[in-house]
């Protein structure tokens, strides 16, 4: 596990457009997830400025999102299939035939969840997994007490959940109560992932996630158990953390084979 501490948010998402950037270069055809929310729309900007100033195509990539509300229309505002067009999508040379959301209008949500385990499997698998941090520990929207071995499958959010998410809708009651997310096993199964956590309210959570024991009460905790995990936070989100030293000693002594 890597833990890269940086001054800002903007520093944080270059690193990230950079590491995209590379696995993209060595595999044009890569699978990548995505997240959604407030953390990686600074990572999306830099991955758009590249394809821009670069020329980086990812007309050959695949995505799986994370998760998508349950009862919102693709055309909603708040959806997560808007949000990744107007954040991502439209501003790259993606197929859109080639992302792929949660559908959480679906008639069989059972179904679209297994079809949705099965789309990853026949892609060949995710080989990066870019994930944000809910303030109660979650990763996707796997709350406190998922089963650490979960598959994509609707979940109800918790009352902080919604009250966090709150801000992107006009009024708290209209936050969607149930969702349909990756398991907490499916992300996983990620070749890699890079987690990103920016501010101080993220700071208490950062701690208990990647100092702390693994709990299903604290699902990112799992990311401990994974080979190939980058934890990537600005100086706020790593302020709570006991090792900070360590973690800037290590990365700026990083040897070059390392990448
Ligand atoms: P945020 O959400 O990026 O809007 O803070 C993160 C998450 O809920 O995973």
């Amino acid at each position: 596990m890597e833990i890269v501490i940086l001054p800002t948010p903007e520093e944080c998402a270059s690193i990230g457009g950079r590491i995209i950037a590379n696995l993209i270069k060595r595999k044009s055809d890569a699978v990548l997830g995505l997240a959604t929310g407030s953390t990686p729309i600074p990572l999306y900007s830099e991955l758009a400025k590249i394809h821009k100033d670069e020329g980086l195509s990812f007309s050959k990539i695949t995505t799986f999102n994370l998760d998508e509300y349950i009862g919102l229309p693709g055309d909603h505002p708040c959806s997560y299939q808007f949000f990744m067009k107007e954040e991502l999508f439209d501003k790259i040379d993606i197929s859109l035939g080639s992302t792929h959301i949660p559908n959480g209008e679906a008639e069989d949500i059972e179904n679209e969840c297994l079809e949705y385990e099965q789309a990853i499997k026949s892609s060949g698998g995710i080989d990066l997994q870019v994930l944000g941090i809910g303030s109660d520990g979650h990763i996707g929207f796997n709350e406190p007490g998922s089963s650490l071995g979960s598959r994509t499958r609707i979940k109800t959010l918790t009352g902080k959940t919604i009250e966090d998410n709150a801000r992107f809708f006009d009024n708290p009651s209209q936050v969607p109560r149930h969702c349909i997310t990756m398991g907490v096993g499916t992300i996983m199964d990620s070749a890699s992932l890079v987690l990103f956590a920016f501010g101080e309210s993220k700071a208490e959570i950062i701690s208990k996630a990647f100092e702390g024991p693994v709990s299903a009460m604290v699902p990112a905790s799992v990311l401990q158990l994974h080979p190939k995990v980058r934890v990537i936070v600005d100086d706020a989100a790593a302020s709570n953390l006991s090792n900070i030293d360590y973690y800037k000693e290590v990365y700026a002594n990083k040897p070059d084979w390392q990448e």
